[in-house]
């Protein structure tokens, strides 16, 4: 039987859209859910979204809908939570909305039990409550008189509410703090023990009565339950816990597993497992907690204006090389600070440079100097093979040298064969280890050293006389394939659709692409026929991206400030315009001179239009993902002319053209709005 691996994200707020910090640790979850797949395990993956307290029911009233409107439009709305893991091919198996109706039973039968089995009583609560974190303190956790976790001002809060007994469950915390390896990594023992076991566990406060937005206390009308009771359930709930929806509780329950950011682990290391001892359930194996990623020295948050959009940066470098960036830079587990620079950096070092090099260069010298076609026979030679096997279960290559005593000559052969033979043993070290950027190290000094290979043997110089060297060469450029697969097996976690693209090129069948394979050096056919494909992480210019990326996250920070309140709800009052303003648009019929995609953007058309001013206009439309460029030309389409010029990557676009967006196959698909070939270029409409 599989082993079974169930881990967790934290199931996000929609009281904003997400940003780099959300989506780094959701990549980071999801890279290690795909190394446990690759490993042929039977994976459960969770996210979800939290959707209920009193921060979502304020924001819904500011925004003039309800707050199931409001949830619902930033996780299933355009650019919401669910686009957002798409785009970034998050592979999660389930995810829950806690508002889902079998949630919220669940949630009222767990809280019923743990006040029957005398674990919640009825009291008063006095004391101070930070809104936008949903979190009670006492006066000796405050901060300066404020909120310890976000520094946010604290209110005085006194209402009838239930309590649960954390205070009875705090020796057993304590040791399974101190003597487990429950919570990892230790610094967060440390902080666990410092900031709230010594100074002594409180029983919490676990209901409320001052708002509505929450699931209700079935056997007390008018409490709702605390926030984080109802959130962290959802570990359990999503499995089948006291409901029907699901079933495989009993399966995957406990978790292997819960990664969470570092500001969250008071809920999830002592709460949680207070909850669950309380309930008589076995608890999750570990709790992870990670860093943050900073931006200008302080946490990212919509509040506070430092947030950086993953939607541009996926849609600018391309989605693979923003996983890979997240993971390769900031250690799992400490804070790391975000910055354009280091991502582009990160890119063009390490993608463009070492490894989109290595591809394309021994792609092509395959090509060049045996038509794309290696000779058979040019695979490892025996005493490789006997190095590989002798390597492949140590983390060290210290076989190397005895082998070398036979032939030293070949020394970077077999420097290089036992490298990747035991690559995989100290990667799964790392990966098992939640050390996921130090796994990405190892995989990249095996890159570092195949490139290396490639300048020691000289393959140019050896291809002067084919005659003479043709075996010696195809042996090389075996050497190097096989290096490249090991490396894009083991990267495959991390850029699933890159290494798509990395065994076409190399020409490594699905049955190589294995993770036992990664461990047998050899398995790629000698007869493989590798062919130089597009570049698979593209050099970026430094300072012109920069610039863009500067103008771009200006241009959407102007243009979601109005749109606070989300976009598919119904506005309290309609707001309407006068005909004065209506006139100001200026609207003409445009012809289509010219259409080209905008080098780089996934999205942009460039258009040279008509608009019967005697000089054509230049449009940028994002809209190629429905056109192609070429059957537009000749066209006449609706233009708004005195809009504001912009630009976009660069490029002046002078209007917009105007389209119609209609529901399609389950999506959404934008049409132009054409005019029929009689109506002549220039007219205004009215
Ligand atoms: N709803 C709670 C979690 C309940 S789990 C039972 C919550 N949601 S959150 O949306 O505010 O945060 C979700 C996760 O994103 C947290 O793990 C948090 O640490 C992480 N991050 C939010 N900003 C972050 C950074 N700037 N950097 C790294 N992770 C960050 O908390």
């Amino acid at each position: 039987m599989k082993d079974k691996f169930y881990l967790t994200t934290p199931i996000y707020y929609p009281s904003d859209k997400l940003h780099i910090g959300h989506t780094y640790c959701t990549v980071a979850t999801d890279t290690i859910a795909r190394y446990h797949r690759l490993r042929g395990e039977d994976v459960m993956f969770l996210t979800g979204t939290d959707e209920h307290g009193q921060k979502i029911e304020t924001k819904a009233k500011e925004a003039g809908v309800t707050p199931k409107q409001f949830v619902d439009n930033i996780v299933e709305g355009p650019r919401g939570v669910k686009d957002l893991w798409k785009l970034m091919n998050i592979s999660n198996d389930r995810f829950i909305r806690t508002t889902d109706d079998y949630h919220v039973s669940a949630i009222q039968k767990i809280f019923k039990r743990m006040y029957e089995n005398g674990d919640i009583y009825k009291g008063t609560y006095q004391g101070k409550y930070c809104t936008p974190c949903e979190s009670f303190w006492t006066e000796s956790q405050l901060v300066d008189g404020k909120c310890p976790d976000c520094g946010r001002e604290v209110t005085d809060a006194q209402e009838e509410a239930y309590f649960f007994r954390l205070s009875k469950y705090a020796d057993k915390i304590r040791d399974l703090l101190e003597h487990t390896d429950f919570l990892q990594p230790q610094s967060r023992v440390n902080e666990m023990v410092k900031n709230f076991l010594d100074p002594g566990l409180e029983d919490l406060c676990v209901s409320r009565t001052s708002f509505t937005w929450g699931v209700p206390v079935d056997f007390d009308p008018g409490h709702v339950v605390y926030v984080w009771v109802d959130a962290l359930s959802n570990y359990i709930t999503a499995l089948g816990y006291e409901n029907d929806r699901y079933h495989d509780y009993g399966h995957y329950w406990p978790a292997d597993v819960h990664i969470v950011g570092k500001e969250i682990v008071r809920f999830h290391a002592i709460i949680w497992p207070a909850m669950l001892m309380s309930l008589g359930e076995p608890l999750p194996k570990h709790v992870f907690g990670h860093g943050w990623l900073l931006l200008d020295g302080g946490k990212m948050s919509k509040s506070k204006g430092n947030v950086v959009d993953p939607y541009i940066l996926a849609e600018k470098f391309g989605v693979d090389a923003l996983r890979f960036f997240l993971m390769r830079t900031f250690p799992f587990g400490t804070d790391g600070s975000f910055s354009n620079e280091a991502l582009i950096q990160t890119i063009n070092t390490d993608l463009a440079n070492d490894l989109g090099n290595l591809v394309s260069r021994t792609t092509a010298m395959v090509g060049k100097y045996f038509g794309g076609k290696l000779p058979a026979g040019c695979g490892p030679t025996p005493g490789e093979k006997k190095l590989a096997e002798k390597t492949r279960n140590r983390a060290d290559n210290c076989f190397a040298t005895t082998i070398l005593a036979e032939d030293p000559t070949r020394q970077p052969d077999f420097e290089l064969v036992a490298q990747a033979a035991g690559l995989r043993k100290t990667y799964e070290a790392m990966m098992d280890g939640l050390a996921p950027h130090k796994a990405l190290e190892e995989v990249f000094k095996l890159i570092q050293r195949a490139n290396k290979y490639i300048d020691e043997n000289k393959p140019w110089i050896l291809a002067k006389d084919l005659e003479a060297n043709g075996p010696r060469l195809a042996h090389v450029m075996y050497n190097l394939l096989e290096a490249t697969r090991i490396c894009g097996i083991l990267l495959t976690p991390f850029m699933p659709e890159s290494m798509e693209k990395l065994f076409a090129q190399i020409g490594a069948p699905a049955e190589v692409q294995t993770w036992e394979s990664a461990a047998e050096w050899g398995s790629l056919p000698d007869t493989a026929q590798p062919t130089k494909g597009e570049n698979l992480f593209p050099r970026i210019d430094m300072e012109k991206e920069l610039k863009e990326l500067e103008a771009m996250e200006q241009a959407a920070q102007a243009a979601a400030a109005p749109q606070e309140a989300p976009a598919a709800q119904e506005p309290v009052q309609p707001e309407f315009i006068t005909i004065d303003d209506f006139a100001k648009v200026k609207f003409v019929t445009a012809k289509v001179l010219a259409c080209e995609a905008v080098p780089k953007s996934k999205k942009l058309l460039k258009f040279s239009l008509d608009c019967g001013e005697g000089a054509p206009r230049q449009i940028l439309s994002g809209i190629h993902e429905y056109y192609e460029p070429e059957t537009l030309v000749g066209k006449t389409v609706v233009a708004c002319v005195n809009l504001k010029p912009r630009k976009m990557m660069g490029l002046e676009s002078n209007g917009m053209l105007i389209s119609a967006v209609k529901e399609e196959d389950g999506g959404e698909k934008l049409h132009l709005l054409m005019l029929d070939d009689a109506i002549p270029a220039g007219y205004e409409l009215c």
